[in-house]
């Protein structure tokens, strides 16, 4: 049980300490209580935490907002990610019409019911063939009708892709994909693979929902949609943006969002706590914070450290493993493969027992990391090399007598 946080670094009730890689699910960008974070909470408590309605906190943050992220010509905040993607589906089918969508297996959207398809990892005989996925729900209590609008395709294979937009893609409101697949660890796409989605999208008059939960404020300032140079129509993002406060947003053009005016066609988009003026203040100065040019290089330098002292230790230690993504997010998969490329990978040829025994073996010398193989290791502005150290010791003693 975790007790607090500071920086990189978290204590358990015990008052043991941990370097800490899991970060909040990616929630914490700059780490456990950043002291201007601390600040700026202080301050706007004293003045009053929410109004529900428009504050120049809220204005403030989409600005800044819009300035990192080119398609965001309008934001809109939502809570939680998981709000910020059932919009963003309400708003594309409003916007084209249509009602079916389609998913991708392996790809998490939040806990919304039609997006619980093919979420979790499953036996390899369970899957079906790729070209016909079996479907398998992720939860009970969801009636099975709520999944006659969706489509689910395998991730990252071209070919799979034209196929079913060929039968499928004009009557599609909406694909929505991960840029990078970060619920089965860090399944980065194959080149080419996300402009051809964007292609293939456009001459469909289908939107294209790039779900930058995980990436969005991690990889560059405008997301992975501003490192693979591609221009979603609607965008959603959370975890990075609020800095460890719950926030999520919808992006995109004002003709899409401005289906949330009031009027008698309106999309619906109601919530207490929407633009709370509290995590406004904590956006905003978490935008600022993130905004000098040298932030996102020194996140990719220390990630890419740790990542390949990481590939290091397991050659020298002569263990099978692969380190995959770069640098602020990446994962460990003990496989024999020398890529986990889709979800089929994932499920196949990931031996995700092993890897709960070795994140076990690194908690016990300091590193704190969930041992779910379907996360991925988070590198926040407040880690430094003397971490990443401490965890490729750690690793290194964790490889030896791994079973
Ligand atoms: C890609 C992606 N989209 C949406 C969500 C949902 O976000 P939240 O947990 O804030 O509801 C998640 C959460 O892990 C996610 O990984």
């Amino acid at each position: 049980m975790l007790e607090r946080g500071q920086g990189s670094h978290v204590w358990d009730i015990d008052g043991n300490e941990y370097i800490d890689f899991m970060m909040s699910f990616g929630a914490l960008i700059h780490g456990h209580a950043h002291p201007t974070l601390v600040k700026t909470v202080s301050e706007a408590m004293a003045e009053g935490s929410h109004f529900a309605a428009v504050t120049s906190a809220e204005t403030e943050a989409a600005e800044q907002f819009r300035r990192m992220v080119p398609s965001a010509e309008v934001v809109r905040f939502t809570n939680t990610g998981s709000e910020a993607t059932m919009l963003a589906l309400r708003l594309a089918r409003a916007h084209t019409g249509r009602r079916r969508f389609l998913k991708f297996e392996g790809h998490y959207h939040g806990w919304y019911d039609p997006f619980l398809l093919n979420a979790h990892s499953h036996p390899p005989e369970q899957l079906g063939p790729a070209e016909n996925p079996a479907r398998i729900p992720d939860s009970e209590g969801i009636p099975s009708s709520t999944f006659d609008d969706v489509i689910l395709a395998p991730w990252n294979d071209v070919a799979a892709l034209e196929r079913v937009m060929k039968m499928h893609g004009p009557e599609l409101a909406a694909v929505i994909t991960e840029p990078i697949m970060a619920n089965m660890g860090c399944i980065l796409p194959r080149d080419g693979y996300l402009q051809r989605l964007r292609e293939l999208t456009r001459d469909c008059g289908t939107m294209l929902i790039l779900d930058e939960v995980v990436t969005g404020f991690r990889y560059a300032p405008g997301g992975c949609q501003e490192y693979y140079g591609v221009a979603p129509d609607i965008s959603t993002f959370g975890k990075a943006l609020g800095a460890g406060f719950p926030v999520g947003a919808v992006t995109g053009p004002r003709a899409i969002l401005e289906r949330m005016r009031w009027s008698d066609h309106m999309v619906l988009h109601y919530g207490t706590f929407n633009g709370h003026r509290l995590t406004m203040k904590v956006v905003a100065a978490n935008l600022d914070m993130l905004a000098p040019e040298g932030t996102y290089p020194r996140l990719h330098e220390i990630g890419n450290a740790a990542i390949a002292g990481l590939r290091k230790v397991f050659e020298r230690n002569h263990v099978k493993a692969i380190v995959q993504g770069f640098g602020p997010m990446f994962q460990i998969y003990f496989t024999e493969r020398e890529a986990i490329r889709d979800y089929r990978d994932y499920c196949r040829y990931v031996d995700v027992r092993r890897y709960s025994q070795f994140v076990h073996r690194l908690l016990d010398r300091g590193i704190y990391m969930t041992p779910s193989n379907g996360l991925h290791w988070i590198i926040s502005t407040a880690h430094t090399e003397a971490d990443i150290a401490v965890l490729l010791e750690s690793a290194d003693q964790a490889c030896a007598g791994l079973a």
